[in-house]
């Protein structure tokens, strides 16, 4: 048997500080669609997220909310856990950083760096941003009017002084740029990657990665006034839950080193610099690839908790229905820039692209053949140079689609399986099987046929981004579950003439603003 292909992808490990809202989801979601993808692909995929559950920060966040640290996260971790399944996210695993196999790892790695002469004991004097959890040199920061000093992402910095361990980071900046250099894709997109280049140029000083002020955080072997840097400790999740230091396990042959780490561009940083220069020095193989996406705005606006209007994930579906969120989140905007949340581009999305593109589609199609082909998948006669066309047009959207998922390109993908949708669209309105269910119903079956056909192609294309809707036109075009994958999209998966369909129903209703909302919106 042929070994199966292995591809591991990682979402952030999210801050247990917060309740989700639609950056968790936007980030995981994107992971989603790419481990679906994979899967029906043939591949052997490990999907990972977690949740991010020491430091300062959580710390804190537990004070205000009066409880422990270790009954707060497990509270918040829960509500993560609870996003991907109302997400109906498919991550084979949920990492803990306060679980044993992650503290253990995270020790290791430590321990390993030590050996390897990367660690040494110093003490750190500077600035720190709890809310970022960072190091800040004082020329990064600025000045506010009320004379109180801020880091670049806005966040109130403090002045630490305490003994720490520092990594060597300031010996691993040419190595790093060499390894930026032969390996051009390590960065996405280009912009970002040239960024990290010329920040790692600008040169690397030593890591504080231990902190001594407070206790919420993995002890450090053999000093137990330290706890690890939470950013190390965090980082490191990502080879725990495939076995580290278990590095001749099975899971962590087949799945390290990780095929795609994907960030926000907040902390790129973190994952394209510190992360493998902690990996290289522990003599570890570094990720293959980091892609730092976009952030989102509201109606026009950052999101932030003090304006109050922080998008939550559960709104969106309980308003627009989860597919539709899933697909205007990734179909908006080019992934990897900036893109705006609005009211008004989600509802034009729903009602053209999915209600009259995709869901009409399916709608008009599945209508007339239960009503002129006793309900079966009809027989098809030969097949015109346009009927052909269409099909072929289906099928090759693998070798399209394929490469702009692998270039992370979600808004490419779904522009090019939309492109058949329309194409098919247009092939029912010149075909007219309405009209040749009076003149020839032997050709009325065969276009019929040929749209079924095609709706049972584009279905398993639009599986990994909408789920849900994409399993129900494929029930209703009684295709098995075990023939919903790529290596079934052409003939090999085929509809057979005669098979009974279950009685159609609509898959994408239209978005129609109930009169409170529209007269709430002026
Ligand atoms: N705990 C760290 C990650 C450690 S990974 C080893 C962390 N956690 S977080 O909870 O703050 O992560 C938030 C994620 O959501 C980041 O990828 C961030 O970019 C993303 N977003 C937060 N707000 C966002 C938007 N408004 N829009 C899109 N994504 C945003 O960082």
């Amino acid at each position: 048997m042929v070994a199966r292909k292995a591809f591991y992808v990682t979402t952030p490990i999210y801050y247990v500080n917060d309740d989700p809202h639609i950056g968790h989801a936007y980030t995981t979601l994107a992971c989603d669609v790419l481990a679906r993808f994979k899967r029906l692909d043939g591949y052997d995929v490990h999907f990972l997220t977690g949740t991010d559950e020491h430091g300062q920060k959580v710390e804190k966040a537990a004070k205000m909310a009066g409880v422990d640290p270790q009954s707060f996260t497990d509270r918040v971790s829960g509500n993560f856990r609870a996003l991907a399944r109302a997400m109906n996210f498919s991550n084979d695993d949920f990492i803990r950083t306060t679980e044993p196999r992650h503290v253990r790892a995270a020790q290791a790695i430590w321990q390993k760096l030590v050996e390897r002469g990367e660690i040494y004991l110093g003490s750190y004097s500077g600035w720190y941003a709890v809310r970022d959890e960072a190091f800040y040199a004082e020329s990064e920061l600025t000045k506010r009017e009320d004379g109180s000093l801020v880091a670049p992402s806005g966040a109130p910095v403090e002045w630490v002084e305490e003994p720490s361990y520092f990594f060597r980071l300031s010996a691993w900046q040419e190595r790093l740029l060499e390894f930026y250099e032969s390996h051009p894709d390590f960065i996405a997109p280009p912009s970002r990657r040239n960024e990290v280049v010329s920040f790692v140029r600008g040169g690397l000083l030593d890591l504080s990665v231990s902190r001594t002020s407070f206790d919420w955080g993995i002890e450090v072997p053999g000093d137990p006034d330290h706890v690890m840097y939470v950013w190390l400790d965090a980082l490191t999740n990502y080879i725990s839950a495939v076995g580290y230091p278990d590095t001749g396990s099975e899971t962590y042959r087949k799945f390290w080193p990780a095929d795609l780490h994907m960030v926000g561009k907040d902390i790129l940083r973190f994952h394209a610099v510190y992360w493998p220069a902690f990996l290289m020095a522990a003599g570890l193989e570094p990720p293959r690839r980091v892609f730092a996406h976009g952030w989102w705005t509201n109606e026009g606006q950052k999101i932030s908790k003090s304006l109050g209007n922080v998008i939550i994930p559960y709104d969106l579906i309980e308003r627009y229905g989860l597919d539709q969120v899933r697909y205007f989140l990734l179909r908006e905007v080019p992934f990897g820039n900036d893109g705006d949340f609005s009211h008004r581009s989600m509802v034009t999305r729903i009602n053209g692209e999915l209600a009259n593109d995709y869901g009409n589609l399916c709608q008009r199609v599945l209508s007339m053949i239960a009503r002129n082909c006793d309900g079966a998948v009809p027989t098809p006669a030969t097949l015109t140079t346009e009927d052909v066309e269409l099909l072929s047009a289906a099928e090759a959207l693998l070798e399209r689609v394929r490469p702009a998922l692998d270039a992370q390109a979600f808004h490419e993908a779904l522009e090019t399986i939309w492109s058949v949708v329309r194409a098919a669209n247009v092939y029912v309105d010149r075909q007219a099987p309405w009209t040749l269910r009076k003149s020839d119903t032997e050709r009325m079956a065969t276009v019929l046929y040929v749209l079924a056909e095609t709706i049972r192609r584009l279905a398993i294309f639009t599986q990994p981004f909408m789920p849900d809707a994409s399993a129900l036109i494929l029930d209703q075009l009684a295709v098995p579950a075990e023939a919903r994958d790529f290596s079934r999209i052409g003939e090999a998966g085929a509809l057979t003439a005669g098979t009974p369909l279950p009685k159609p129903s609509g898959v994408f209703p239209r978005y129609v603003e109930s009169e409170d909302a529209a007269g709430s919106r002026g």
